[in-house]
């Protein structure tokens, strides 16, 4: 017996109403309206919570013992989720695994991780506890201060400032028998970059300002970044002082030295210097990883299109989005270039987000559509993306010690830890460094990066 046409039409637009009706199919997300926006990075967070064993009997708080720096990005998603939505849900877990992976000195070099760390790996965790004394997530009574943690971060980063070849930069990694060590790139550089101007803007002092502009006239003087092109690679090699150049577009790169330059144009009252190096990296990320061939949907075009990102890739979209709406706060000008460019993008992830029927986030945003994804780095990221929207209902910016931060100060943090020194550290056995770092940016950035170098200066 043939099937009538008429019946399939029937059942096709019956299947079509029961998935359209479903509420657990879609994320139904009306850009314009607060409370949709909210609900949707409360689903997404809630999907990200469900990777998190660090409150559980017999876990460690705050531990991800084979990508421990990725604590960093879900406790950054944490801190922005309640400040931008006020939901207070997940506060206790993220004060207990922010403050526990601190270590003995109050630096983010635990033992059980440091000696196999990158200086991004730490950086990161400075940065999230750099955005809790920001957000005034308030201080533990019983441990170090969310302040005292980034200052303990920059204290340690900047006697690692190696001038042995290249004038000086960060190196990738920390200690001599890491693979990576001979590679300065632009995530560590332009973390700490990130970092110190943080630092200058929250406590006013001078040290970290002169650091950050360190850092960035370094930068500039590398084959890293251009203040003409302002093209950002991710690395250059030391053993040939710096001459080479990886150009592996990562968005991450961008966007570290973006938000740098946006505390730095804010702190210095609107630096006519610093607001061209913002719009300079803004236009260039919208440019790069915003393609107007995609919808002007957000994508990390390194990997996307072949689907080879692996889970630090998966993070960087997240970590931009953010990025791009401090800038929208503390940049105010940027505000209604960044804003649209979120939307856009937040709704075609909320169309991704619909995998599993149970609202599973994919990577490719742009394909509007779940593509087959999952994992914590996928929830991490579309949060902060719905997250980042919030600014268009008025989320308030980053506060300083003088406009409502009190986080105590510790200016000589981490000046104690001598296990963080590289001269005189000695590594426990090879065996305990397997990967914790941001490793596959050694091979895809490292590998795709190394086919793509020219020497520069001949
Ligand atoms: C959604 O479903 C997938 C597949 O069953 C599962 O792995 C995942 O944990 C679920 N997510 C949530 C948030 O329940
Ligand atoms: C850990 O936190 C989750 C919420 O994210 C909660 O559902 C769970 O009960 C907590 N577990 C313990 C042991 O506190
Ligand atoms: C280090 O490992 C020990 C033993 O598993 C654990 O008790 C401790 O909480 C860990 N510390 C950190 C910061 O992860
Ligand atoms: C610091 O500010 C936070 C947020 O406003 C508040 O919860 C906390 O109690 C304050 N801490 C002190 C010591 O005043
Ligand atoms: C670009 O950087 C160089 C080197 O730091 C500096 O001399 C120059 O003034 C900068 N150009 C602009 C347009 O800021
Ligand atoms: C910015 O302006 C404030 C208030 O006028 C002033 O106290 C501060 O010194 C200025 N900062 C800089 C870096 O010029
Ligand atoms: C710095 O950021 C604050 C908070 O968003 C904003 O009100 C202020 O206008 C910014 N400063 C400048 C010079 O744009
Ligand atoms: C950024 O792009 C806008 C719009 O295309 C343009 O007007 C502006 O001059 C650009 N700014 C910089 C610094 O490239
Ligand atoms: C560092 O050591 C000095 C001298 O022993 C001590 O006074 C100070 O409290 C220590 N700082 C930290 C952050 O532990």
């Amino acid at each position: 017996m043939m099937h009538s046409p008429g019946l399939w039409l029937l059942l096709e637009g019956l299947l079509f109403s029961i998935l359209i009706s479903n509420p657990a199919d879609a994320i139904d997300l009306d850009i314009s309206d607060e409370q949709s926006m909210k609900n949707a990075a409360s689903t997404t967070v809630y999907a990200m919570m469900t990777y998190y064993k660090g409150n559980e009997t017999g876990h460690i708080p705050g531990a991800f013992p084979s990508k421990w720096w990725e604590g960093s990005a879900l406790f950054m998603a944490l801190l922005q989720y309640w400040h931008f939505t006020g939901d207070t849900t997940y506060n206790d877990e993220l004060r207990v695994g922010l403050e526990w992976q601190s270590g003995d000195d109050g630096d983010y070099m635990p033992a059980n991780y440091s000696s196999y760390l990158g200086n991004d790996d730490q950086m990161f965790w400075g940065l999230a506890a750099m955005t809790a004394a920001e957000l005034q997530f308030a201080d533990v009574s019983d441990g170090f201060s969310w302040l005292s943690l980034a200052q303990g971060v920059f204290n340690t980063q900047i006697n690692r400032w190696d001038t042995s070849s290249c004038d000086g930069g960060m190196r990738w990694q920390i200690w001599p028998y890491e693979s990576g060590y001979t590679l300065k790139n632009s995530i560590s550089n332009g973390g700490l970059f990130q970092l110190s101007a943080r630092l200058a803007r929250y406590t006013g002092s001078d040290t970290y300002f002169k650091w950050a502009k360190k850092i960035w006239d370094w930068s500039l003087s590398s084959p890293l970044l251009s203040n003409s092109t302002w093209n950002v690679a991710d690395s250059t090699s030391a053993e040939s002082d710096c001459s080479t150049q990886g150009n592996t577009q990562w968005s991450y790169n961008y966007g570290t030295y973006m938000m740098g330059a946006a505390y730095m144009y804010n702190y210095t009252n609107g630096s006519s210097e610093w607001l061209s190096a913002v719009n300079g990296l803004m236009n260039k990320t919208f440019e790069q990883f915003f393609p107007e061939s995609n919808g002007g949907i957000f994508e990390e075009v390194t990997c996307e299109p072949t689907e080879i990102c692996n889970d630090n890739e998966i993070l960087f979209k997240g970590l931009v989005s953010s990025w791009l709406s401090f800038t929208a706060l503390l940049v105010p000008s940027t505000f209604d270039t960044i804003l649209p460019k979120l939307q856009t993008s937040a709704k075609a992830a909320a169309l991704s987000c619909t995998g599993h029927n149970n609202n599973t986030c994919g990577v490719r945003w742009y394909k509007s559509e779940y593509d087959g994804w999952i994992g914590m780095e996928e929830e991490i990221s579309a949060t902060d993306l719905f997250v980042a929207n919030m600014i268009n209902f008025g989320g308030s910016a980053p506060v300083t010690s003088t406009t409502g931060g009190n986080s105590t100060s510790d200016p000589t943090a981490g000046e104690n830890d001598t296990s963080s020194d590289t001269e005189t550290y000695v590594p426990i056995t090879a065996g305990e460094r397997a990967g914790a770092g941001i490793l596959t940016v050694v091979f895809v950035a490292g590998w795709v990066g190394l086919m793509g170098w020219t020497v520069l200066g001949g």
